[in-house]
């Protein structure tokens, strides 16, 4: 798929295995999908643009760069929340917003349960995450918010994808980018991601 970028990087294939392993504890794992987390977001920060800024260091003038464009982080909650932790310590000044969305246990469809975002302006990068791409339903709401909220540049982060869920984005929003860390088999009957990890939010916050 030509938006979708895979992480191939020995420690991001060392943690997600311990994320997939179902004997990992709550502990464990948190600390491990932070480590995912912030290797997905490194790439997909490669995204961003940047601008000269004339600066002078105690030595010299000098010309340096920054980031152009304004960054917004819309993690999907709950489960985005693992993502946004980490990544905070890269973009401290990025404005976060907020979509709590829950999948119906027997359709698998997501309701909106709550949103508040800031002002989204087309000059913003709006970094959606959300750790389990499985039938893309989250993500597609999500980004059907953000585009009517005016939206225009938006970058998917995610930590495990189902090719289901890929090919739905790929046809909904063929110029969004997206970032996982793994793509895996299939969906099962339940619509989750197989051999995927279980429950992220509720392995993540131990509610098991
Ligand atoms: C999970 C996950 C995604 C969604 C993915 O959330 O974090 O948001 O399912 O599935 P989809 O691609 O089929 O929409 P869940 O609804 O379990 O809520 P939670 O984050 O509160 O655990
Ligand atoms: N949400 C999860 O947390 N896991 C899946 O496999 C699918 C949706």
């Amino acid at each position: 798929m030509k938006n979708v970028t895979i992480i191939d990087h020995p420690l991001a294939h060392h943690s997600i295995t311990i994320l997939r392993d179902k004997g990992t504890l709550t502990q464990e794992f948190r600390h491990h999908a932070a480590i995912v987390s912030k290797i997905v977001a490194i790439a997909a920060t490669k995204e961003l643009k940047l601008t000269d800024k004339k600066i002078a260091t105690p030595l010299s003038p000098m010309t340096g760069r920054k980031l152009k464009d304004e960054i917004v982080l819309v993690p999907v909650l709950r489960a985005g929340l693992a993502m946004l932790f980490a990544l905070q310590d890269f973009l401290p000044g990025a404005a976060v917003g907020f979509i709590g969305l829950e999948r119906d246990e027997k359709t698998a469809i997501a309701r909106e349960y709550y949103q508040k975002l800031p002002k989204l302006l087309k000059t913003h990068t709006v970094m959606v995450l959300d750790p389990m791409l499985a039938t893309g339903g989250s993500f597609d709401d999500t980004v059907s918010v953000l585009k009517k909220k005016g939206a225009k540049h938006i970058i998917l982060v995610c930590i495990v994808a189902a090719p289901e869920g890929l090919e739905r984005l790929a046809k909904e929003y063929p110029q969004i980018v997206i970032y996982t860390a793994a793509i895996d088999r299939r969906l099962n009957g339940k619509k989750y991601i197989v051999p995927g990890l279980g429950d992220f939010g509720d392995r993540y916050f131990g509610t098991r």
